[in-house]
């Protein structure tokens, strides 16, 4: 097992931020609207799976994954480094309440911000 995920602790403590996240991503109005027709909760399991292999550092075909996941609506929605910006506070905030410990959190949030060219579609 991995020394990150050791840290987080276990799914249940990941699925916990994963829902705290979303709350705040779909009460924030700069955001919300981009996710009105997704099925949440399937997202919820799947984003448990992806922060899961990130620790894991199970990355083969994350970047070419994670472009093409977003290409559709970062083209319907225009979404841009704003957007990108709120969901990486989204997501810090997310950890803290859940009391992730700091290190951790660091290390997943800098994996999840590599990954900004994917989601944007600039690479
Ligand atoms: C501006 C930032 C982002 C926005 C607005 C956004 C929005 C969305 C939305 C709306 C979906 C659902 C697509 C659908 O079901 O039609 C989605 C899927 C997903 N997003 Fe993001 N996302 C962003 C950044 C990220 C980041 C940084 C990651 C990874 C750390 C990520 C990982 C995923 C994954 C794994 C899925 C599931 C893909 C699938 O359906 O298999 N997203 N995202």
């Amino acid at each position: 097992m991995s020394t990150l995920l050791k840290h987080i602790g276990d799914t249940a403590a990941l699925s916990e931020v994963i829902v705290r996240f979303y709350d705040i991503l779909l009460s924030d109005t700069r955001i919300n609207f981009i996710f009105k027709n997704v099925n949440m909760e399937s997202l919820k399991r799947k984003q448990v799976w992806f922060f899961t292999s990130l620790m894991l550092n199970e990355c083969s075909g994350t970047h070419d994954y994670v472009k093409k996941a977003h290409q559709n609506i970062v083209a319907k929605y225009d979404i841009n480094a704003t957007h990108f910006d709120i969901l990486i506070d989204a997501l810090t905030t997310a950890f803290q309440e859940c009391h992730i410990d700091p290190e951790s959190s660091r290390e997943l949030i800098k994996k999840a911000k590599s990954l900004k060219p994917y989601v944007l579609g600039d690479v």
